[in-house]
């Protein structure tokens, strides 16, 4: 019988962040400066699953709490990665509470017609935002922009460069490990990072310390349980960040059912 959950899961229903206190008071110190009127970018780089996504998450309920408008935009692992793909996913959740319509262009999330004058467009994008926020503080989340194309990159190094005098927050994400020379994203992040003074955050392995009060603040089975006796991803020896819970660390999976008392 399962000791917490409810539900016959092991898993607890609310992941929670552990470790990462230190990332975690950076990203809120600027979210405090953006809501004050002195945005920023920061850039949440790792490799796979070493949390970038639950950081931002956490950030997002804080931002969420604070009565900060949150705005997400996705990139996917496509062989064609759409133009503009995070940003029309971001309109495509939804028109955000005040603030402007979106650019025509990008209109209920989809890129419509060819972009003749790219300049314009981004000029728009820039207003869009800047009225958003206008209405109310707003942090933007882009997730993966190592699947990004490279207008989206070149808008993003576009709006950086203007959000130090708006109450607007932009967090990325990236995999470190899928960069390449090849990247948009790899070619342009110097260039983000000097123009916009974007904060960069790389993310590594979480502390034994941390895999152990993950383990027991997401599981309901204690923590030696779930050890592997091929230790490939164990607490005692962890090879990812909180990536020993992904699906193909399958040596640190649960058992079927939970023997716990
Ligand atoms: N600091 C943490 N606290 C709690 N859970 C964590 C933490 N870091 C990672 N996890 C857990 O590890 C798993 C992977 O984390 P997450 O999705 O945030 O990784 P990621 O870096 O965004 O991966 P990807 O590159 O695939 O997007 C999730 O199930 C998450 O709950
Ligand atoms: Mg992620």
């Amino acid at each position: 019988m399962h000791s917490a959950g409810g539900s016959g899961s092991p898993f607890n229903a609310a992941p929670i962040l552990v470790g990462r206190a230190r990332e975690q008071v950076f990203l809120r110190e600027e979210l405090v400066t953006a809501t004050g009127g002195r945005g920023r970018l920061v850039l949440i780089g790792g490799e796979a699953g070493i949390g970038k996504t639950t950081l931002a998450r956490d950030l997002e309920r804080e931002a969420s709490g604070r009565g900060v408008q949150v705005l997400t935009g996705h990139c996917y692992d496509l062989t064609n990665t759409p133009p503009y793909g995070p940003w029309l996913d971001l309109v495509a959740g939804g028109r955000p509470s005040g603030g402007p319509a979106p650019p025509a262009a990008f209109a209920g999330g989809r890129l419509s017609g060819t972009i003749t004058n790219q300049a314009a467009l981004f000029a728009e994008v820039h207003d869009f935002f800047a009225g958003v926020a206008a209405a109310g503080p707003t942090l933007v989340v882009l997730e993966d922009l190592h699947w990004a194309d490279p207008a989206s990159i070149e808008l993003l190094r576009y709006l950086a460069a203007r959000v130090g005098s708006l109450p607007l927050l932009v967090v990325a994400t990236y995999r470190i490990d899928e960069l390449t020379r090849r990247h948009p994203f790899y070619q342009q992040l110097p260039a983000l990072i000097r123009e916009a003074d974007a904060l960069r955050l790389d993310l590594r392995r979480l502390a034994t310390s941390d895999l152990q009060a993950l383990i027991a603040g997401q599981w309901s089975l204690a923590a030696a349980v779930l050890i592997s006796p091929r230790g490939t991803c164990s607490v005692s020896r962890p090879t990812c960040g909180g990536s020993w819970c992904n699906p193909e660390t399958a040596a640190t999976r649960p058992p079927a059912r939970s023997t716990t008392a």
